[in-house]
């Protein structure tokens, strides 16, 4: 059970009155999913059976916030398969210690398939110039510790077609970035980024790409979720809300 927003204190009042629910269906044998901020009661969750899914998903979870994520983790897998059937490369925009690449390149096998998958990440948090005060306020200074870039290259080290890229996004794509784009994570915690991310790989984007945004529908991203609704608009799309708090478009080149 992981979840967040009200203070602190009164989380562990939350959580055993949660317990109190859980028990009650799991004594008729019925399904409590409990999760992430995600409340489900009878829900099927089949991926909870597919073995190679949740392997890979332990394998690469720090700990039990990083588990607490497996609805999320199944829709990125998901979409991260369902694009094998599209041209073009993978690219994730927020890497950080590289959770939700280990997942899905595990997963997918991903070292045997003719495809790159860039990972693009300051690895030094949010920076100045494409991020509001509040988003930083919120989301650094955890993701500023030395050493993270390090450990991603050593994550990755094995697969030689997953490109660990530093640097700020978007600037960073003038340095490297694939032609055709299949796959698409954004997951940097900050809308302006994301948006301007979008507006320079929308062009490369194939026609039926699957574009996840961790966190579109969280409450505390208002301002993000804001941007993407007007981004994606003023591109004739609109952003399917997950109750997992992600965002999933598949993108459809216009039509001349
Ligand atoms: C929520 S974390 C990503 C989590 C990651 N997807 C995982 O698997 O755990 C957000 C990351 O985005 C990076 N970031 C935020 N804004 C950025 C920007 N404009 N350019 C590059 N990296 C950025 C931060 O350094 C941080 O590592």
């Amino acid at each position: 059970m992981s979840f967040y927003g009200p203070p602190r204190e009164q989380l562990g009042e939350v959580a055993s009155n949660l317990l109190q629910v859980e028990k009650v269906y799991q004594q008729h044998g019925l399904s409590a999913f409990m999760h992430d901020n995600l409340i489900a009661f009878m829900r099927n969750e089949h991926f909870v059976r597919d073995q190679p899914f949740v392997t890979a998903l332990l394998a690469n979870a720090d700990g039990e916030t990083d588990a607490a994520k497996i609805w999320r983790l199944h829709t990125c897998c998901w979409a991260a398969r369902s694009a094998l059937g599209i041209e073009g490369d993978f690219v994730e925009c927020g890497t950080y210690k590289g959770f939700y690449a280990g997942v899905m390149t595990q997963y997918l096998q991903f070292m045997t398939l003719p495809r790159q998958f860039y990972l693009y990440d300051s690895f030094a948090g949010l920076p100045e110039q494409w991020s509001t005060d509040l988003e930083r306020e919120q989301a650094n200074p955890g993701y500023q510790w030395d050493g993270v870039y390090q450990d991603v290259i050593d994550r990755f080290g094995h697969m030689p077609n997953v490109q660990v890229v530093k640097g700020i996004v978007p600037d960073v794509f003038d340095t490297v970035m694939p032609d055709r784009i299949a796959f698409l994570h954004l997951d940097l915690n900050a809308g302006a980024a994301e948006t301007a991310a979008l507006d320079r790989l929308l062009p490369r984007l194939s026609d039926g790409a699957m574009v996840v945004l961790d966190d579109f529908g969280r409450l505390e991203q208002r301002e993000l979720c804001q941007a993407h609704v007007e981004w994606w608009r003023a591109h004739d799309h609109s952003v399917l809300e997950l109750p997992t708090g992600q965002g999933l478009v598949t993108y459809r080149k216009p039509t001349a």
